[in-house]
């Protein structure tokens, strides 16, 4: 598809969603004076995050003490059939990033209550939804579909219908979600950012998190080599984090 095209049809299927005019407009802003936001100190990131980066096996067994190398196999069946879900599924999105580090956060901590930003397929949702499921926990998430190719009824895809007792799905632009959220519970044991990737959408929801993450409870953002946003807060508030290199991508990960 050509890119005035695809330009054009997100544009109309923004218009067709009222919920979601505020974000259009922060869009409109990112796309015209802001350009240079998302990749604002890509490259110091970068190699801060090159200079720390430790596997994902590694990085569960540091900061929780658990051996993570048994989730694929406890899980095998759940997760072999959502795999087939995502190959039938219609549209593409991303696929699963740290399920490892999401789970081992959610039995860490205990989690009654976890947020996330970013859905797509539901892979992240599915890994905090195992855990949860055993406290009778919730999981709260934020997810402005993907607009202009009718993704809607996909979000959460892979989730399987016995869990989705356990989940609540805010579909807004986190800016709309997140205060939904926080309504209706204020202290959460595990955050997990994966959505808006630009330098002030992410500045701004870790802030948000941070304020709602119990003392002892687990931060984890994904990409956080796209700019320096993530570097920033974390020397901003003081925190020492550590980062897992998942398919040359980086995450971000620390206890409160
Ligand atoms: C990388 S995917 C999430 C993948 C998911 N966490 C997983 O592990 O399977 C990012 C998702 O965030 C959504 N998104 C992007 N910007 C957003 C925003 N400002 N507010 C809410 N969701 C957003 C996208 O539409 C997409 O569904």
């Amino acid at each position: 598809m050509g890119e005035l095209k695809r330009v054009f049809k997100t544009f109309v299927a923004y218009l067709k969603r009222p919920d979601l005019y505020p974000e259009l407009g922060r869009k409109i802003l990112k796309n015209t004076v802001n350009r240079n936001n998302a990749f604002k100190g890509k490259e110091k990131t970068n190699s801060w995050a090159r200079s720390k980066a430790i596997s994902q096996k590694e990085a569960v067994f540091n900061l929780f003490r658990i051996d993570a190398s048994t989730f694929k196999t406890q899980y095998k069946d759940v997760l072999d059939k959502a795999a087939q879900k995502e190959k039938e599924c219609p549209i593409k999105m991303g696929g699963p990033g740290a399920l490892e580090l999401i789970y081992y956060a959610c039995e860490f901590s205990e989690g009654k209550n976890v947020v996330e930003t970013g859905v797509a397929y539901g892979w992240s949702s599915l890994a905090s939804l195992l855990s949860l499921e055993k406290r009778n926990g919730t999981l709260y998430s934020s997810d402005m579909p993907y607009l202009g190719q009718n993704g809607d009824q996909y979000v959460g895809y892979v989730v399987p219908e016995d869990l989705k007792k356990y989940w609540k799905l805010f579909r807004f632009a986190d800016k709309e979600s997140l205060p939904k959220i926080f309504n209706e519970n204020q202290v959460f044991d595990v955050v997990h950012y994966d959505s808006d990737k630009s330098y002030n959408g992410m500045f701004w929801a870790y802030n948000q998190l941070y304020t709602h993450l119990r003392s002892g409870g687990v931060f984890i953002s994904d990409d956080i080599g796209d700019n320096s946003a993530y570097q920033d807060f974390c020397e901003k508030n003081d925190i020492d984090t550590t980062i897992v290199e998942i398919d040359g991508k980086y995450v971000g990960v620390f206890i409160k």
